[in-house]
């Protein structure tokens, strides 16, 4: 079964369980692959995310890195991320995917000046497949392209983002047993082309902390570089699952920097396996 099948079987369940008025439609999963999370209706919001500000902080000051500082141990943050994943996997399932989820991934890392674009700070997409979701939320304030802003194409004419390969290139996407092939994502030529000679722009995510971005991880997207001081931000990557898991996220199955970021190529493991 490969991803997109798996994603159907888990909305098929889900709707049956969950009874509710309406449900996201497929085909706008897919369509509207950027959005800013309603964290004005979230829960204790502000409250977590200014406590883990405060705390990543302190730690990447005294551990600096010249590209990108990787904060090593989610689970400092557990009582936060719980009450996050809490208010914005629901909302997800409700909204975005009309499945159950698990958080599969939470990155939390600091972007610093750097000379040179190199790693995320290139155009790519992140080469798994179009089911997994990844919401950024900024620790710190993002106002202007000094201060790093998210940054991804979107299609001139209706604004919408634009996903890997649609008209940028005929390469396949990973989406399962039997296309898993893996030749780069970096896409930094084809994007510059599509902006000059074809209507396609980039959109910047601007906003203070605890803005929060939504973004399928197909979306061609890149990190700019601060011009000077830092920008922190919290990564979650959200995975279909027929079942939920026991909470959103798990020592068992939420990983970090120290594994792979590539999912399993079997998207029935699930939450059961650690990736
Ligand atoms: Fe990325």
């Amino acid at each position: 079964m490969n991803y997109t099948q798996y994603f159907k079987k888990c909305k098929t369940k889900y709707e049956d369980e969950m009874k509710l008025d309406s449900h996201p439609k497929l085909d706008t999963f897919y369509e509207d692959t950027v959005q800013r999370a309603p964290t004005e209706t979230f829960l204790d919001w502000e409250d977590n995310i200014y406590k883990i500000k405060a705390e990543v902080k302190t730690w990447f000051d005294d551990n600096p890195d010249n590209v990108f500082a990787k904060y090593p141990n989610i689970f400092d943050f557990k009582e936060e991320l719980d009450g996050i994943a809490g208010q914005l996997v629901p909302w997800l399932e409700r909204n975005i995917y009309g499945c159950y989820l698990y958080v599969d991934k939470i990155y939390i890392y600091r972007t610093a000046p750097v000379d040179e674009r190199v790693s995320s700070y290139v155009w790519h997409y992140d080469n798994n497949p179009y089911e997994i979701v990844k919401s950024i939320i900024y620790l710190t304030d993002v106002i202007d392209d000094g201060h790093s802003p998210f940054e991804y194409l979107i299609d001139g004419v209706d604004g919408k983002g634009v996903i890997f390969p649609g008209e940028i290139s005929d390469r396949p996407i990973r989406t399962g047993e039997g296309q898993w092939d893996n030749d780069g994502s970096r896409v930094n030529e084809e994007v510059e082309f599509m902006i000059e000679n074809y209507n396609y722009k980039s959109n910047k995510i601007y906003g203070g902390v605890g803005t929060t971005t939504i973004f399928n991880c197909d979306t061609i997207h890149r990190t700019n570089p601060v011009k000077s001081g830092y920008r922190d931000v919290v990564n979650i990557r959200v995975k279909p699952t027929l079942n939920p898991a026991p909470a959103y996220i798990g020592e068992n199955y939420t990983t970090s920097f120290e594994s792979n970021g590539i999912v399993n190529i079997n998207p029935e493991l699930a939450w059961t396996e650690l990736i």
